[in-house]
């Protein structure tokens, strides 16, 4: 079951935490990985990881905000079967002391990213009879975290942009579905204690921790585990639908 045999997927921010573990166990599941990553030692790291286990992969550096960039990647992999939206990046802030700047660069990374890897992923699904597309969207996309204004905005564009494409290409065999975590333990998390919080960084993971009623934060494999499954044609049924994956954080903190 869930295997992923002679599929080729494209992963951004395949590099590190949840895109890592989605390349390595979509790898050992038996899929072609394309790693489209901003950080080439990132992305050569996990590519590597992937050899030396006997699976088959490949880094691309590339920019997802720029579209000539992504253009240039994915017609250089060809014949597609998977497309993950993955990358990302986070900001803290309220509506009126986010930064222009900082706004944009969410909004970019998050929304024109995805955009730009389904303009250019569509046709290429399309051609090759349907596939799977996944969007890493969040539980901000669902209720209100303090203090992320620019992100909450960015997740909740993608997470309306999975419907938008489920809808539109329903004919073409392509299912669009996201997921929604709750915190997880990556670089993405510790980058962002180191950043927002200094000095202050165990106590404020502990009290991330606490913020799921389950009491922890997931691991990217239990995210990565959703992901194959969704990917997987036990699945083939699931399209326009948001998987909240998240120790209860969206129905139990009341
Ligand atoms: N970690 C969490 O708690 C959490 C919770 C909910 C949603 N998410 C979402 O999951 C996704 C992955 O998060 P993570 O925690 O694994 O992050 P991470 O920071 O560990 O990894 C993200 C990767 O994306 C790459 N990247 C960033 N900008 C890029 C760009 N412009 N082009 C190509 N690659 C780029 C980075 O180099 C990095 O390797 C993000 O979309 C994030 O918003 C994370």
């Amino acid at each position: 079951m869930f295997e992923l045999n002679n599929k080729t997927a494209i992963i951004t921010g395949g590099g590190s935490g949840i895109g890592r573990a989605i390349a390595l166990l979509f790898a050992r599941s038996g899929a072609s990985v394309h790693v489209l990553e901003l950080s080439e030692e990132a992305g050569a790291g996990v590519v590597n990881e992937i050899r030396a286990a006997g699976g088959q992969a490949t880094a691309h550096v590339c920019d997802v905000t720029r579209q000539a960039d992504v253009r240039a990647r994915f017609a250089a992999i060809g014949a597609i079967d998977i497309l993950i939206n993955n990358a990302g990046i986070a900001h803290v802030g309220k509506a009126d002391n986010t930064a222009e700047e900082d706004f944009d660069r969410v909004i970019n990374v998050n929304v024109k990213g995805a955009y730009n890897c389904l303009h250019e992923a569509i046709p290429l699904l399309r051609a090759n009879g349907g596939g799977v597309i996944l969007n890493m969207a969040s539980v901000a996309a669902w209720v209100a975290v303090p203090e992320r204004f620019a992100y909450s905005t960015a997740k909740g564009a993608v997470m309306a942009m999975t419907l938008s494409v489920a809808k539109d290409y329903l004919q073409d065999r392509i299912r669009c579905n996201s997921i929604s975590p709750g915190r997880v333990h990556t670089p993405f998390v510790d980058g962002f204690l180191a950043k927002n919080y200094p000095g202050q960084e165990a106590e404020m993971f502990e009290r991330l921790s606490k913020t799921q009623p389950i009491g922890r934060m997931a691991r990217p494999e239990e995210v990565a585990a959703l992901a194959l499954y969704l990917c997987s044609d036990e699945a083939a049924f699931i399209t326009g639908s948001d998987y909240p994956i998240d120790g209860g954080f969206i129905t139990l903190n009341a």
